[in-house]
C-alpha cells in the first residue's frame, strides 16, 4: 500500500512509497482505512526530533477513517464503523485514568504501541508517528485508538477533531476552564491556535485577541471569534485597551512551541492569571522565570496535553458543537491534497501559510 516515509530523524523531505505492509492484526487491534488526514505541526516535531520517535517511521497522527478488519477479541468496534483515529487513548483502568481522573494522561496505551512497529517495508520495520501513522492508506491500531462516530460526519471534518481541534479547544475549555466573560490571548494561530480561539469563543470569552507574525493570520483569526489580532510587536498596544487596570489577560494559550512566545505568555497573562502551554518545544529548550516573578505575579503555568481531553466523550461533545454551528471546522481547511502533495503541505505549515491541509487517502 501506499505511504509517506520519513526515512532518518532530520529529514526535512518524506518519501511516498508503494510497498508498505502492516504489521499482524493482533486479537485486540482494528485495521483502519484512513479516508482523510491532517497535516499538523506535531508531524514536524516528530520529523526534527522534537518529540522522541523511532525511525524509519510514517508521520500523521489526526486522522480518520473506516474499520476494515478486526481483531478476536475486540469488542465495542465493527466493521463498517467509521472512526477518529485517538493517539493516545486512555486505558481506563491505570491511576491517571482512574485515581487522577485525568485519561488524557494515561500513557499505558500510547508508550506500548508506540514501541512496537505499525509497519513493514523491505523486511524492515517502519514505525508509525505517536504509534498511529496516518499518512498510510491503511493503519493498525489498538482497539481504544479507534473512537467510533456518526456515519454521516464527513472524513475531513471528523480527521480534524483526532488532534488539533481536540488540543485547541480542549485547551481552553478543559485545561484552562475560561469562563464567561474572561480576557484571552492566543499566540499562534494555526490550526491548534485557531481551535483554542474557538474553545475560548464557545467558553464566552469577552476578549480574545489573536497574535500571529502572519497577517493574513491575523485577519482569518477574527473569522474564528478573535476580537482582536495583532503581531508579537503590537501586543502592548491591544493589550492596554484590552484589559486596561487588569494589566494582562486573565488566560494566555502558547501554541507554537517555542520560548519565546511561551515567555511571552507568561508575560501577558494578568497577576493571578493563567498561561497555558499547548505548543510541543524540544526537551533542549529552556523558559526562564525569575523566583521574584513566580511568587509575585502569582500566575498559574500550566502545560496542556491532549487537551486534557477524554476522547471516548469530547471528539463526540466536539462533533456535536459542530453539528450546532458553534465549531467551524470546515473554515479550518486550508487546501486539500493527495499524499503525493505532503511535502509541499509541510512547507506550507512551516511558513505559516494554512490552518490544515487535509490529505484525502
Ligand atoms: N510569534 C507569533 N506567531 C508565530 C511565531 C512567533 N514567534 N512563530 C510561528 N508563529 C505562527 C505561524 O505563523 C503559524 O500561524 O504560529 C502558527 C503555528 O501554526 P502551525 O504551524 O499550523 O502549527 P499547529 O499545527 O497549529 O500547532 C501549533 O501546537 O500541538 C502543538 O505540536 C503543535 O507545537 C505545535 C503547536
Ligand atoms: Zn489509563
Ligand atoms: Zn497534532
Amino acid at each position: 500500500m501506499r505511504a509517506a516515509v520519513l526515512r532518518n530523524l532530520g529529514d526535512e523531505t518524506l518519501e511516498v512509497v508503494d510497498d508498505i505492509e502492516l504489521v499482524e492484526l493482533g486479537p485486540t487491534d482494528v485495521k483502519v482505512q484512513i479516508k482523510c488526514t491532517g497535516v499538523c505541526h506535531s508531524d514536524l516535531h516528530g520529523m526534527k526530533g522534537d518529540l522522541p520517535q523511532g525511525a524509519p517511521f510514517v508521520p500523521g497522527h489526526e486522522g480518520a477513517g473506516v474499520v476494515t478488519e478486526i481483531g478476536s477479541a475486540v469488542t465495542g468496534v465493527a466493521v463498517g464503523d467509521h472512526v477518529v483515529v485517538a493517539w493516545s487513548p486512555p486505558c481506563g483502568k491505570c491511576v491517571a485514568c482512574v485515581d487522577q481522573k485525568s485519561p488524557h494522561l494515561c500513557v499505558m496505551i500510547q508508550f506500548a504501541v508506540a514501541a512496537i512497529p505499525r509497519f513493514v517495508q523491505g523486511g524492515s520495520p517502519v514505525w508509525g508517528f505517536a504509534g498511529t501513522g496516518t499518512f498510510a492508506e491503511e493503519v493498525i491500531l489498538p482497539q481504544e485508538a479507534a473512537i467510533v462516530i456518526d456515519k454521516d460526519v464527513p472524513f475531513e471534518i471528523a480527521s480534524l477533531i483526532g488532534c488539533g481541534v481536540t488540543t485547541g479547544v480542549g485547551a481552553a475549555i478543559n485545561t484552562a476552564k475560561v469562563e464567561p466573560g474572561s480576557t484571552c490571548v492566543v499566540f499562534g494561530c494555526g490550526g491548534v491556535g485557531m481551535s483554542v480561539i474557538q474553545g475560548c469563543q464557545i467558553a464566552g470569552a469577552a476578549a480574545i485577541v489573536a497574535v500571529d507574525l502572519n497577517a493574513d493570520k491575523q485577519e482569518l483569526a477574527k473569522r474564528f471569534g478573535a476580537t482582536h489580532a495583532c503581531s508579537p510587536d503590537g501586543l502592548a498596544a491591544v493589550q492596554a485597551e484590552v484589559c486596561g487596570m487588569a494589566g494582562g489577560f486573565d488566560y494566555a494559550f502558547e501554541a507554537i512551541g517555542l520560548p519565546q512566545t511561551v515567555r511571552a505568555a507568561y508575560d501577558a497573562a494578568r497577576r493571578g492569571g493563567t498561561a497555558v502551554v499547548v505548543g510541543v518545544g524540544n526537551a533542549a529548550a529552556t523558559v526562564e522565570l525569575n523566583m521574584f516573578e513566580l511568587f509575585f505575579q502569582e500566575r498559574t503555568l500550566k502545560g496542556s496535553y491532549y487537551g486534557s481531553a477524554d476522547v471516548r466523550s469530547d471528539f463526540h461533545r466536539l462533533l456535536r458543537l459542530w453539528k450546532a454551528g458553534k465549531l467551524d471546522l470546515e473554515g479550518m481547511i486550508s487546501a486539500r491534497i493527495g499524499l503525493d502533495d505532503v511535502n509541499e503541505a509541510i512547507d506550507k505549515m512551516i511558513k505559516g501559510e494554512v490552518i490544515r491541509s487535509v490529505i484525502t487517502l
